[in-house]
C-alpha cells in the first residue's frame, strides 16, 4: 500500500487531519503522521519509505528529498513553496505542488486583526484610530490580495492593488485602482499589505526608497515572507520615521533589536499563524490529499510547480 506522510512542525487542526485521512484511505492509501517534530532527523526518518508527503512551511531540502527513496510527490498545503527545494525535487523526479487559494481568506483576515489591534493601541483603553476612509494597498493582487481587498471594502477603505502584468501605469479592474509603479503606490497608501511570494525577483524588494516614501502615520503589514523586506532599510526608516509602523506574521531576523529600539512601531504574531484556522487547514489539507491521490492513481499533474 502506498504511504502518504503528513509532516507538520505546526500541525493542522485535528478535524483537518481526519478529513485528510478520509481522502487518503478511501483512495486505498495509508496515512502516516509526523506532527510537532523538533529535529530534522525525525523528518528524515519519517520520509524514508513514503510515496507522498504533505507539508506546510516545513523545510523540504535536498537532503529530505534524497532520504525519500520512494518519494514521488510533495504537496505544500498552502501557497508559498519557497520552503521546498524544487530543483532537487526535479532532479529526483519528485513532483512538487501547492494548493493555491485554499488558505487565502484566513491569511487575509489576519491582516485586519493585526491592523485593528495596532490602531486601537493594543486594546489598552488609549484612544486609537479607524480603518474607514484609509487607503489600503495590496501587493500583489493574488488570492490573498483579492480577499484583503474584499474585506477592506467592508471597512469602507479605499483599496488600491499592485500588478506588474500590464504596460499601463495605472488602470481599474474589478472596481479597484491598480498601480504598476511600486513607489507611486507606497506614496499614496496609508497601509500597505505585502502578500506576494518570496522569489528571486521579490526578495529584498521592500527597501528604503519605498518605505521612506510612505505617508505620515503609514503602516506596513507583512503577511507573506520575511525576506521580502530589506531589514537594514526597514530599521533605518523606523529610526528616521517614528510615525511608521511594521506589523508582521513572519518575524524578522533582527527582531530582538527591532523590539528594543522600535517596540511601539512593531508588532509580530508569536508564530506564523495567517493560515492557522480550522477552515484553512481543512481546505488546504483536503486539497493536498486529493491532489496526491489524483497524481498517484491517475498521473494528474494539475498544480505542479516544478515543471
Ligand atoms: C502559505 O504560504 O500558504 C502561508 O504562508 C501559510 O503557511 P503555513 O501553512 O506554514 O501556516
Amino acid at each position: 500500500m502506498q504511504k502518504v506522510l503528513i509532516a507538520t512542525e505546526k500541525p493542522f487542526a485535528p478535524i483537518a487531519v481526519e478529513k485528510i485521512r478520509g481522502i487518503v484511505e478511501s483512495n486505498g492509501l495509508e496515512l502516516v503522521l509526523l506532527e510537532k517534530y523538533t529535529e530534522k532527523a525525525q523528518l528524515l526518518e519519517a520520509v524514508k519509505d513514503v510515496d507522498a508527503m504533505i507539508v506546510r512551511s516545513d523545510k523540504v531540502d535536498a537532503e529530505v528529498i534524497e532520504a525519500g527513496k520512494n518519494l514521488k510527490i510533495v504537496v505544500r498545503a498552502g501557497a508559498g513553496y519557497d520552503n521546498v527545494d524544487c530543483e532537487a525535487a526535479t532532479k529526483h523526479n519528485v513532483v512538487v505542488m501547492n494548493t493555491p487559494g485554499q488558505n487565502a481568506n484566513a491569511v487575509a483576515e489576519l491582516v485586519f486583526a493585526m491592523l485593528l489591534f495596532h490602531i486601537r493601541k493594543g486594546f489598552t483603553g488609549a484612544s486609537g484610530s479607524e480603518l474607514m476612509g484609509k487607503r489600503l494597498g495590496v501587493m500583489s493582487y493574488g488570492n490573498i490580495g483579492e480577499n484583503a481587498a474584499r474585506i477592506a471594502q467592508g471597512f469602507g477603505m479605499h483599496v488600491y492593488a499592485y500588478s506588474r502584468s500590464t504596460p499601463a501605469d495605472y488602470f481599474v479592474k474589478d472596481g479597484f485602482e491598480f498601480f504598476v509603479n511600486r513607489k507611486a503606490m507606497f506614496e499614496v497608501c496609508d497601509i500597505m499589505v505585502l502578500a506576494m511570494p518570496s522569489a528571486a525577483n521579490t526578495k529584498g524588494m521592500i527597501n528604503y526608497e519605498l518605505l521612506s516614501s510612505m505617508p505620515k502615520g503609514a503602516i506596513l503589514v507583512n503577511i507573506a515572507r520575511k525576506d521580502l523586506i530589506n531589514e537594514a532599510d526597514l530599521m533605518r526608516v523606523l529610526a528616521e520615521r517614528p510615525d511608521i509602523s511594521y506589523l508582521t506574521d513572519v518575524k524578522p531576523d533582527a527582531e530582538a533589536e527591532i523590539i528594543e529600539k522600535f517596540g511601539k512601531q512593531y508588532f509580530s504574531t508569536d508564530k506564523k499563524m495567517g493560515a492557522q484556522t480550522a477552515e484553512a487547514n481543512i481546505n488546504a489539507g483536503m486539497a493536498a490529499a486529493s491532489q496526491i491521490a489524483s497524481y498517484l492513481l491517475t498521473g494528474n499533474e494539475k498544480f505542479r510547480v516544478n515543471k
